[in-house]
Protein backbone atom coordinates (compact mmCIF):
# COMPACT_ATOMS: atom_id res chain seq x y z
CA UNK A 1 0.00 0.00 0.00
CA UNK A 2 0.88 3.50 -0.45
CA UNK A 3 -0.66 5.62 1.72
CA UNK A 4 -0.70 9.44 2.32
CA UNK A 5 -2.17 10.43 5.65
CA UNK A 6 -5.41 8.10 4.98
CA UNK A 7 -4.69 6.08 8.41
CA UNK A 8 -5.40 8.77 11.01
CA UNK A 9 -4.66 12.67 11.45
CA UNK A 10 -6.60 15.04 9.14
CA UNK A 11 -7.58 14.50 5.31
CA UNK A 12 -7.67 17.16 2.96
CA UNK A 13 -10.27 15.91 0.54
CA UNK A 14 -8.80 17.55 -2.72
CA UNK A 15 -5.02 16.41 -2.65
CA UNK A 16 -5.53 12.98 -0.88
CA UNK A 17 -5.04 9.63 -2.33
CA UNK A 18 -4.22 5.87 -1.35
CA UNK A 19 -3.17 3.41 -3.80
CA UNK A 20 -3.47 -0.26 -3.77
CA UNK A 21 -2.59 -2.44 -6.24
CA UNK A 22 -1.85 -0.28 -8.60
CA UNK A 23 -5.36 1.72 -8.60
CA UNK A 24 -5.31 5.18 -7.44
CA UNK A 25 -8.59 5.88 -4.52
CA UNK A 26 -9.79 9.61 -3.76
CA UNK A 27 -12.03 10.30 -1.01
CA UNK A 28 -15.53 10.05 -1.11
CA UNK A 29 -17.65 9.56 2.42
CA UNK A 30 -15.63 11.18 5.44
CA UNK A 31 -15.54 8.88 8.85
CA UNK A 32 -17.64 12.07 10.55
CA UNK A 33 -20.19 11.39 7.88
CA UNK A 34 -20.49 7.37 8.14
CA UNK A 35 -20.32 8.30 12.09
CA UNK A 36 -23.70 10.02 11.81
CA UNK A 37 -25.27 7.53 9.51
CA UNK A 38 -24.25 5.16 12.10
CA UNK A 39 -26.04 7.07 14.77
CA UNK A 40 -29.09 7.57 12.94
CA UNK A 41 -29.53 3.98 12.39
CA UNK A 42 -28.65 2.19 15.34
CA UNK A 43 -31.10 4.94 16.83
CA UNK A 44 -33.95 4.23 14.90
CA UNK A 45 -32.91 0.24 15.15
CA UNK A 46 -33.12 1.07 19.07
CA UNK A 47 -36.49 2.38 18.91
CA UNK A 48 -37.98 -0.12 16.76
CA UNK A 49 -36.45 -3.25 18.99
CA UNK A 50 -37.46 -1.83 22.47
CA UNK A 51 -38.34 -4.59 24.43
CA UNK A 52 -37.32 -7.07 22.47
CA UNK A 53 -33.59 -8.75 21.98
CA UNK A 54 -32.98 -8.14 17.90
CA UNK A 55 -30.42 -10.70 16.69
CA UNK A 56 -27.89 -8.91 14.49
CA UNK A 57 -26.43 -10.84 11.64
CA UNK A 58 -22.61 -9.23 11.08
CA UNK A 59 -22.42 -10.50 6.94
CA UNK A 60 -18.77 -10.69 7.30
CA UNK A 61 -15.85 -10.13 6.02
CA UNK A 62 -16.66 -6.62 4.88
CA UNK A 63 -19.36 -5.85 7.35
CA UNK A 64 -17.64 -5.81 10.69
CA UNK A 65 -16.70 -2.13 11.08
CA UNK A 66 -20.30 -1.31 10.39
CA UNK A 67 -21.86 -3.96 12.82
CA UNK A 68 -19.43 -3.14 15.79
CA UNK A 69 -20.23 0.68 15.55
CA UNK A 70 -24.01 0.47 15.13
CA UNK A 71 -23.76 -2.71 17.94
CA UNK A 72 -22.34 -0.60 20.05
CA UNK A 73 -24.49 2.20 19.62
CA UNK A 74 -27.82 0.58 20.56
CA UNK A 75 -29.42 1.43 23.12
CA UNK A 76 -31.37 -1.67 23.66
CA UNK A 77 -29.99 -5.32 24.29
CA UNK A 78 -29.43 -7.21 21.65
CA UNK A 79 -27.21 -10.20 20.21
CA UNK A 80 -24.92 -10.36 17.55
CA UNK A 81 -23.42 -13.37 15.33
CA UNK A 82 -21.76 -13.68 12.17
CA UNK A 83 -21.95 -15.44 8.72
CA UNK A 84 -19.38 -15.35 6.02
CA UNK A 85 -20.07 -14.89 2.66
CA UNK A 86 -18.13 -14.26 -0.86
CA UNK A 87 -19.39 -12.94 -3.91
CA UNK A 88 -16.79 -10.69 -5.42
CA UNK A 89 -13.24 -11.07 -6.70
CA UNK A 90 -11.12 -7.90 -7.43
CA UNK A 91 -13.38 -5.76 -8.55
CA UNK A 92 -16.34 -7.41 -9.78
CA UNK A 93 -18.99 -10.04 -8.59
CA UNK A 94 -18.51 -13.51 -9.38
CA UNK A 95 -22.31 -14.23 -9.85
CA UNK A 96 -22.45 -16.62 -7.46
CA UNK A 97 -22.55 -16.41 -3.44
CA UNK A 98 -19.92 -18.84 -1.13
CA UNK A 99 -21.24 -19.24 2.21
CA UNK A 100 -18.23 -19.70 3.87
CA UNK A 101 -19.86 -19.64 7.58
CA UNK A 102 -23.22 -19.99 8.01
CA UNK A 103 -25.77 -19.42 11.04
CA UNK A 104 -25.63 -21.57 14.31
CA UNK A 105 -28.20 -19.42 16.53
CA UNK A 106 -31.75 -20.29 16.02
CA UNK A 107 -33.47 -17.18 14.88
CA UNK A 108 -37.47 -18.89 14.86
CA UNK A 109 -39.61 -16.39 16.94
CA UNK A 110 -36.85 -13.66 16.72
CA UNK A 111 -36.33 -10.14 15.71
CA UNK A 112 -33.45 -10.70 13.01
CA UNK A 113 -31.51 -7.59 11.36
CA UNK A 114 -29.00 -8.41 8.74
CA UNK A 115 -26.23 -5.77 8.60
CA UNK A 116 -24.31 -5.75 5.89
CA UNK A 117 -21.46 -3.15 4.45
CA UNK A 118 -23.21 -2.81 0.95
CA UNK A 119 -25.80 -3.78 -1.71
CA UNK A 120 -24.37 -4.36 -5.20
CA UNK A 121 -25.91 -6.79 -7.28
CA UNK A 122 -27.86 -7.73 -4.40
CA UNK A 123 -27.13 -11.39 -4.86
CA UNK A 124 -25.54 -11.98 -1.80
CA UNK A 125 -28.35 -10.19 0.16
CA UNK A 126 -31.33 -12.22 -1.36
CA UNK A 127 -29.36 -15.78 -0.93
CA UNK A 128 -28.97 -14.77 2.94
CA UNK A 129 -32.80 -13.95 2.65
CA UNK A 130 -34.03 -16.62 1.58
CA UNK A 131 -32.35 -18.79 4.15
CA UNK A 132 -32.58 -16.81 7.17
CA UNK A 133 -36.66 -16.56 6.18
CA UNK A 134 -37.24 -20.52 6.04
CA UNK A 135 -35.92 -19.92 9.57
CA UNK A 136 -39.42 -18.91 10.84
CA UNK A 137 -37.94 -15.09 12.70
CA UNK A 138 -40.33 -13.17 13.78
CA UNK A 139 -39.01 -10.77 11.60
CA UNK A 140 -35.91 -10.24 9.21
CA UNK A 141 -34.92 -6.81 8.52
CA UNK A 142 -31.71 -5.71 6.56
CA UNK A 143 -29.76 -2.40 7.48
CA UNK A 144 -26.58 -1.87 5.00
CA UNK A 145 -24.55 1.34 5.32
CA UNK A 146 -24.56 1.48 1.06
CA UNK A 147 -26.09 0.61 -1.50
CA UNK A 148 -26.16 0.98 -5.47
CA UNK A 149 -29.05 1.00 -7.15
CA UNK A 150 -28.01 1.18 -10.19
CA UNK A 151 -26.34 -2.39 -9.97
CA UNK A 152 -29.64 -4.50 -8.50
CA UNK A 153 -30.07 -7.41 -10.06
CA UNK A 154 -31.99 -9.26 -7.48
CA UNK A 155 -35.59 -8.10 -5.66
CA UNK A 156 -33.62 -6.55 -2.29
CA UNK A 157 -35.46 -3.84 -0.79
CA UNK A 158 -33.18 -2.53 2.07
CA UNK A 159 -34.99 -1.03 5.12
CA UNK A 160 -31.99 1.17 6.85
CA UNK A 161 -29.48 2.64 4.26
CA UNK A 162 -26.50 4.72 4.98
CA UNK A 163 -26.28 5.85 2.27
CA UNK A 164 -27.47 5.54 -1.95
CA UNK A 165 -24.16 5.68 -4.20
CA UNK A 166 -23.92 5.20 -7.85
CA UNK A 167 -22.02 1.72 -9.39
CA UNK A 168 -18.74 2.93 -8.95
CA UNK A 169 -15.75 0.72 -6.79
CA UNK A 170 -15.20 1.79 -3.58
CA UNK A 171 -12.82 0.77 -0.52
CA UNK A 172 -12.40 0.96 3.22
CA UNK A 173 -14.68 0.89 6.19
CA UNK A 174 -14.51 -2.85 5.99
CA UNK A 175 -14.68 -3.18 2.01
CA UNK A 176 -11.97 -4.32 0.28
CA UNK A 177 -9.47 -4.58 -3.27
CA UNK A 178 -8.43 -8.48 -2.60
CA UNK A 179 -8.52 -8.22 1.08
CA UNK A 180 -6.55 -4.88 1.42
CA UNK A 181 -7.82 -1.31 2.62
CA UNK A 182 -10.40 -2.93 5.02
CA UNK A 183 -9.09 -0.61 7.89
CA UNK A 184 -9.39 2.76 6.65
CA UNK A 185 -11.33 4.68 8.35
CA UNK A 186 -13.17 6.56 6.17
CA UNK A 187 -14.56 5.42 2.24
CA UNK A 188 -12.38 6.13 -0.89
CA UNK A 189 -13.73 5.74 -4.61
CA UNK A 190 -11.42 5.37 -7.57
CA UNK A 191 -9.85 8.15 -9.14
CA UNK A 192 -11.51 10.20 -11.74
CA UNK A 193 -14.65 8.04 -11.20
CA UNK A 194 -16.59 10.23 -9.14
CA UNK A 195 -16.60 13.28 -6.91
CA UNK A 196 -16.23 13.28 -3.11
CA UNK A 197 -19.01 14.20 -0.90
P1 LIG B 1 -23.72 -8.31 -4.25
O1 LIG B 1 -24.04 -9.73 -3.97
O2 LIG B 1 -23.38 -8.06 -5.68
O3 LIG B 1 -24.78 -7.34 -3.73
O4 LIG B 1 -22.36 -8.00 -3.53
C1 LIG B 1 -22.27 -7.64 -2.24
C2 LIG B 1 -20.84 -7.84 -1.77
O5 LIG B 1 -19.88 -7.51 -2.78
C3 LIG B 1 -20.58 -6.89 -0.64
O6 LIG B 1 -20.89 -7.49 0.59
C4 LIG B 1 -19.11 -6.57 -0.78
O7 LIG B 1 -18.36 -7.53 -0.07
C5 LIG B 1 -18.82 -6.73 -2.26
N1 LIG B 1 -18.81 -5.40 -2.94
C6 LIG B 1 -19.79 -4.85 -3.69
N2 LIG B 1 -19.43 -3.64 -4.17
C7 LIG B 1 -18.19 -3.41 -3.71
C8 LIG B 1 -17.28 -2.29 -3.83
O8 LIG B 1 -17.53 -1.25 -4.48
N3 LIG B 1 -16.09 -2.41 -3.18
C9 LIG B 1 -15.76 -3.52 -2.45
N4 LIG B 1 -16.58 -4.58 -2.29
C10 LIG B 1 -17.79 -4.52 -2.92
MG1 LIG C 1 -19.81 -7.88 2.17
Amino acid sequence: MKQDEAGGGTLSPAQTTVTYNGLTFVPFISRQAISERVNEIAASLSRRFEGSVPLIVCVLNGAFPFAADIFRSLTIDAEIAFVRLKSYDGMSSTGSVKQLQGLNEEIEGRDVVIVEDIIDTGRTMAGLLKDLASRSPRSLSVATLLFKPDALQAEVNPDYVGFEIPSKFIIGYGLDLDGLARNLPDIWVLHEECQAV
